[in-house]
């Protein structure tokens, strides 16, 4: 008998971690390594939410919590998803867990039996076909290619949905893409789902800060009022406010997918950190003003990356709405071979020889589930930037 589940052999690691791990083995060897893999702001959480988990410790806020979230943090929630989004939740619909990954994992494995569907645009975030086979569905991924800007038509989504179909999974802005919906590609989707009362939404909302240039975000419930009962919109303070290692994110929905949430939680983590919980309050209660900086300084190193990779020989890189990520097509490069005599016939073969070649470390579009492509994160300094798209230029200027 093999120790390991069966559930395991249909899972794999997460590609993202991996590349983020190769390129910290090849720099610990010495070699010149710039990372353009990991999603994760470049600069550190802000002050005033650091000194609310330092003050959380001295108060000796330091116990367990209830499973699901402090009351004051839910209350904080409340109010954030009122004044930014519009949406009216109470404290019982709302949720708290370890990250926005367990958040959305919580949900899944409260939901999934085996055989239900989950409908997943791709490119998508590494994590979400896998966290459904984990939860024992099945992921049925609809390709939402570079001439629709990665998203997700009704057209694609009507013909995805089966009698099986349980959960939507929507992310916008997108982790790889960057690609945001607009109110009204939105709202085509959510006309779609009207049409189908058995199938529910689960949004990623985790990029909602990262807005670029006149787009404005919305998610589904929002635009859609009549989804509200069967939506479950998922956020986090991970990336707005450089908070990945605290491990804090959230959700509202139904009283009894939350209540079922909980169940889960109670039986795995126990609950949330309880220091990070603070800092959360503070970050969703304290100043916002520098989420808008943020904002100024993310755009102006997408419009450097998307001009210097549109400059490089074989590459074509849309310039996205939104989250800090670029994803260049390399159809170009396809079936050439690179100056160190990599033959490129996959995108895993770019980044591999990208990596080996430049030093510059970049995650294959088959990771997310469409190819031939690239994805850059642009969470680092501009010299880093400009560096690393220098050496991408100049090895795709080698490709023959
Ligand atoms: C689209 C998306 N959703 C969820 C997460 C998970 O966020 P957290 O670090 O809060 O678990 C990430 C992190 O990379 C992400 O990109």
């Amino acid at each position: 008998m093999s120790l390991l589940s069966d559930t395991l052999a249909r899972v794999k690691p997460s590609p993202t971690i991996a590349v983020t791990t190769k390129a910290a083995e090849l720099r610990a060897a010495g070699r010149d390594i710039i990372a353009l893999g990991a999603g994760e702001p470049d600069f550190d959480t802000p002050d005033h939410i650091k000194r609310a988990g330092i003050a959380a410790i001295e108060a000796g806020k330091t116990k367990y919590t209830a499973p699901d979230g402090i009351p004051e943090l839910k209350a904080a929630i409340c109010e954030k998803f009122a004044r930014e989004n519009g949406l009216s939740y109470t404290p019982e619909q709302v949720s708290v867990a370890s990250g926005g990954k367990q958040i959305l994992y919580n949900a899944l494995m409260a939901t999934l039996n085996p055989g239900d569907e989950v409908v997943i645009p791709a490119p998508y975030w590494v994590s979400y076909p896998d966290m459904v086979l984990l939860a024992g569905g099945e992921p049925v991924v609809v390709e939402c290619p570079l001439e629709t800007g990665f998203k997700l038509t009704p057209e694609r989504l009507e013909a995805a949905i089966t009698p099986r179909t349980k959960w939507l999974i929507f992310n916008s802005p997108s982790n790889p893409t960057g690609a945001g919906y607009a109110r009204a590609e939105l709202k085509a989707l959510t006309d779609v789902l009207m049409r189908h009362p058995h199938v529910h939404v689960m949004t990623d909302d985790m990029y909602e800060h990262l807005a670029y240039d006149d787009f404005k975000f919305c998610t589904p419930a929002e635009v859609e009022p009549g989804l509200y009962d069967r939506t479950l919109t998922c956020n986090g303070v991970s990336k707005a406010y450089a908070m990945t290692g605290w491990r804090i994110g959230y959700a509202a929905g139904p009283k009894a997918l939350i209540a079922a949430m909980r169940k889960i939680q109670s039986q795995s983590t126990s609950n949330p950190c309880t220091i990070s919980q603070w800092a959360a309050v503070e970050a969703l209660t304290g100043p916002q003003d520098f989420l808008a900086d943020n904002v100024t300084l993310f755009a102006g190193r997408r419009d450097l990356v998307v001009r210097m990779l549109n400059a490089a020989r074989g590459v074509t890189c849309p310039n996205p709405e939104g989250a800090f990520y670029v994803y260049p097509s390399i159809a170009g490069l396809i079936g050439k071979t690179s100056a160190g005599g990599t033959l490129i016939d996959t995108d895993e073969a770019f980044a591999t020889a990208l990596l080996e070649e430049t030093g510059v470390a970049v995650v294959f579009g088959a990771a997310f589930g469409l190819s031939p492509n690239f994805r850059v994160s642009y969470a680092t300094s501009e010299a880093q930037l400009e560096e690393a798209c220098r050496r991408i230029q100049s090895f795709c200027d080698g490709v023959s």
